[in-house]
């Protein structure tokens, strides 16, 4: 069995102040023409077919009917809902579905997805799936490789090794994992031609995925096995036992397994993929003017902005018009009760200036 897995608890902090706690981004309609959510765009390009189970998904309790909500006005029905008492980032999560998915097939094989990005090439992606799922099948755990065009410090990168026997030139060892490196190394990374970004989509092959966390970070395993084995059924929920999951330690799948696993493999892959991770990002798939600004947001007017003598702009309103003055590469996002004004190329320390207003220092 194929089970699709999609990973629906992040906060999303970088997209503040459009991107609250009570509604993370992967619930907000954030892509230009799109009708949908990021959630709703990801359980639409699941790959169907013989052997491909119905998506679980996994997320925070607050936001157990926002994810419903989401799935249902999409047609999807889903395998299960996972609920997180506590979030615990993605290894625990990951170690949870591939508990689940083991108890329903000792073979099967897990897609995880996040539900934060934007994928233009959705044929193009599931081909790659099904490839993968072969791969993951031998006892690999499948990365996803994407080519660089900047020294993105916000990504795990993956250098390609020896390419594996019996996948022609389509799947490779992994010779190292570094996940989010410093400045310095990922400019290194660029200039290297072996070097690709983690699109942070795998296939995992769960006893594989499992014997190597119960290796490397036994906690984990401990703890969602005592969360899932306590879980209590709530309508269409499964929530996981708030002791238990909270003995886990929180960290992702990156860094617990992919960074130290020898059984890596990676597909590269070509897909229009981009992950939606701060404005900046966003501001790339809108459409520019002649002078490269670029005008989004919730009013149903074409135009909330107007650019004088300014270029390279990005303004995202939700109610008023927002004009600039002579200026170049800045984001500039208006809701009703926040507003953020931010050089286009430190949009990634939003988070961090969210995490300091929480704190309150
Ligand atoms: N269920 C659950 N629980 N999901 C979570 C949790 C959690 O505690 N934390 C994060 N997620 C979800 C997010 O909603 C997102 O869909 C996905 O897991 C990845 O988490 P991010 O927090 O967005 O990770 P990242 O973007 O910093 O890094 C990952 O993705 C990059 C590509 O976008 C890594 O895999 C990088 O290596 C990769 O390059
Ligand atoms: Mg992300």
């Amino acid at each position: 069995t194929v089970v699709p897995v999609i990973l629906s608890g992040g906060a999303g902090t970088r997209l503040w102040p459009l991107s609250r706690a009570l509604y993370p981004k992967q619930f907000l309609k954030l892509i230009p023409n799109d009708e949908r959510s990021l959630l709703q765009t990801t359980l639409m390009r699941l790959p169907e077919g013989d052997g491909i189970a119905a998506p679980i998904v996994l997320c925070n309790n607050d936001h157990r009917f926002l994810v419903a909500e989401s799935a249902q006005d999409c047609g999807v029905a889903t395998g299960a809902i996972v609920l997180e008492p506590t979030a615990r980032n993605t290894a625990p999560a990951i170690a949870t579905a591939a508990l689940w998915a083991r108890a329903v097939d000792p073979e099967a094989v897990l897609v995880v997805m996040p539900s934060d990005h934007v994928i233009a090439d959705e044929e193009g992606f599931r081909a790659a799936v099904k490839r993968a799922i072969a791969v993951a099948q031998t006892g690999r755990l499948v990365m996803f490789g994407i080519t660089p065009n900047q020294p993105h410090t916000g990504y795990g990168y993956v250098r390609q090794d020896e390419p594996l026997e019996g996948f022609g030139d389509t799947a490779f060892a992994v010779a190292k994992f570094t996940e989010k490196p410093d400045a310095e190394t990922a400019e290194a990374y660029l200039k290297d031609p072996h070097y690709f970004w983690n699109s942070g989509i795998f296939v995992l092959h769960a006893k594989t995925f499992l014997a190597e966390l119960e290796r490397l970070q036994p906690q984990i395993v401990r703890a969602a096995k005592g969360a899932l084995g306590n879980a209590q059924t709530d309508l269409d929920f499964l929530r996981l036992d708030e002791k238990r999951f909270a003995e886990s330690p929180s960290i992702s799948i990156d860094h617990a397994v992919m960074e130290h696993t020898d059984k890596a493999a990676m597909l590269p892959l070509d897909i229009g993929w981009s992950d939606v991770g701060s404005w900046s990002a966003l501001a790339e798939l809108g459409e520019t003017d002649e002078r490269g600004n670029v005008v989004a947001g919730l009013a149903a007017e074409p135009s909330q902005a107007f650019f004088e003598d300014s270029s390279n702009c990005y303004v995202y309103s939700t109610r008023s018009l927002v004009s600039t003055i002579g200026l170049n590469d800045m984001v500039i996002v208006e809701t009703p009760d926040a507003l953020l004004v931010s050089h286009k190329s430190r949009t990634q320390d939003v988070g961090k200036l969210v995490e300091r207003l929480r704190s309150g220092d």
